[in-house]
């Protein structure tokens, strides 16, 4: 059979997403979650996978589970992921996302895994010089979060160099949508992304959807990111562990759809997905965002392959709304 591979934050968003993906292609998958964020009704109804209950600073923990199963490569998705709180509370930002992280490092390289696909982001490029934005684009985060990422970035490029250690580093644009069998989705708490609320207030669960800036220099005045569905993301994340097992070399992938969408074409195309009319309330901007995010996933095709489904943005509306749907009955 195939090998067994440790999935970290596999209770949550994009881990799930990329659980499901790996079951389906044969893998014996373990979940390394500590709960804190993540879904354990996700993993016992749709994954069905084991589920070891943790954190990713726990050495005897890791220790313990690298000895009693025979893993062949770490796929870590488990940090926080919130930009504010970044800015407000950052030592819990570089204690789980970093200190974890080198923790769960160290753990492998004790154990001879030396095979790592990691969650990085666009957010390490902080304010972007050319759009759509290349992988060798500087790096120059701007917030807490987006320094921990690069950081992790380092110390895997460095880990490579001295001890072989190879690693694939996907740099996420704006994951969006959810699984199209409708069982799986994005349940933050508290929600802070664009789709989740706007759909929470298409459901009546919000009285209105905040539009944060309407005079940044973009066609509408509103932001322009590039959401790329959270199952293609999962596609890429089974390829690129292929590609380490097929023992190729480290690198770094953008994902994203090389085309974006402005606040106001996502809450158009909710409004046509849903068939309800959506409460806006125009504010002022969110601090730390840049007017225009958007990612070539060029690379990614040539090399690994990757050929995303559903770069409609209808397509990724319509999937997120089934799960709302049904997550909030
Ligand atoms: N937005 C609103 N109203 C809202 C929420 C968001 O207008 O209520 C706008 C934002 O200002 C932004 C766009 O919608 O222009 C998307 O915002 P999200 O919060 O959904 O996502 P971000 O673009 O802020 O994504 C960032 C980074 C990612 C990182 C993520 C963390 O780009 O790398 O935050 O969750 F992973």
């Amino acid at each position: 059979g195939k090998p067994s591979i440790l999935v970290t934050g596999g209770a949550g968003y994009i881990g799930s997403h990329t659980v499901l993906a790996l079951k389906q292609a044969g893998y014996e998958v373990v979940i390394l979650d500590n709960l804190v964020y993540g879904h354990q009704d996700l993993v016992e109804k749709v994954l069905q996978v084991e589920l070891v209950i943790g954190d990713t600073g726990d050495r005897a923990l890791l220790d313990d589970l690298f000895k009693t199963r025979d893993i062949a490569a770490v796929m870590h998705f488990s940090a926080y992921a919130y930009v504010g709180e970044s800015v407000t509370d950052p030592a819990k930002y570089y204690r789980n996302n970093v200190v974890g992280t080198l923790t769960l490092l160290e753990a492998m390289l004790a154990a001879s895994v030396k095979k790592f696909v990691f969650s990085s982001t666009c957010a390490t490029y902080g304010v972007p010089e050319v759009i759509p934005i290349p992988e060798n684009h500087p790096q120059n985060p701007i917030n807490p979060y987006g320094a921990t990422k690069l950081m992790v970035e380092r110390i895997l490029s460095d880990f490579d160099v001295a001890y072989g250690f190879k690693s694939v580093r996907f740099r996420y644009f704006n994951a969006a949508g959810a699984h199209p069998n409708g069982l799986l989705g994005e349940d933050h708490n508290p929600e802070t992304h664009l789709i989740p609320l706007v759909l929470l207030t298409a459901l009546g669960k919000r009285e209105s959807i905040s539009i944060f800036g309407t005079d940044y220099p973009t066609p509408d005045g509103t932001c322009i990111r590039d959401y790329i569905h959270v199952s293609d993301l999962a596609d890429a994340h089974v390829l690129g562990l292929e590609y380490l097992l097929k023992d190729g070399e480290s690198e770094v992938f953008n994902l994203g759809n090389g085309n974006g969408f402005s606040v106001k074409e996502v809450i158009a195309a909710a409004e046509e997905v849903t068939g309800l009319s959506i409460p806006v309330q125009e504010c002022d901007r969110r601090a730390g965002d840049p007017p225009s995010l958007i990612g070539s996933g060029e690379k990614a095709r040539k090399i690994l392959g990757w050929q995303p489904q559903y770069p409609s943005i209808k397509d990724i509306v319509t999937h997120a709304w089934q799960w709302h749907q049904q997550r909030h009955k």
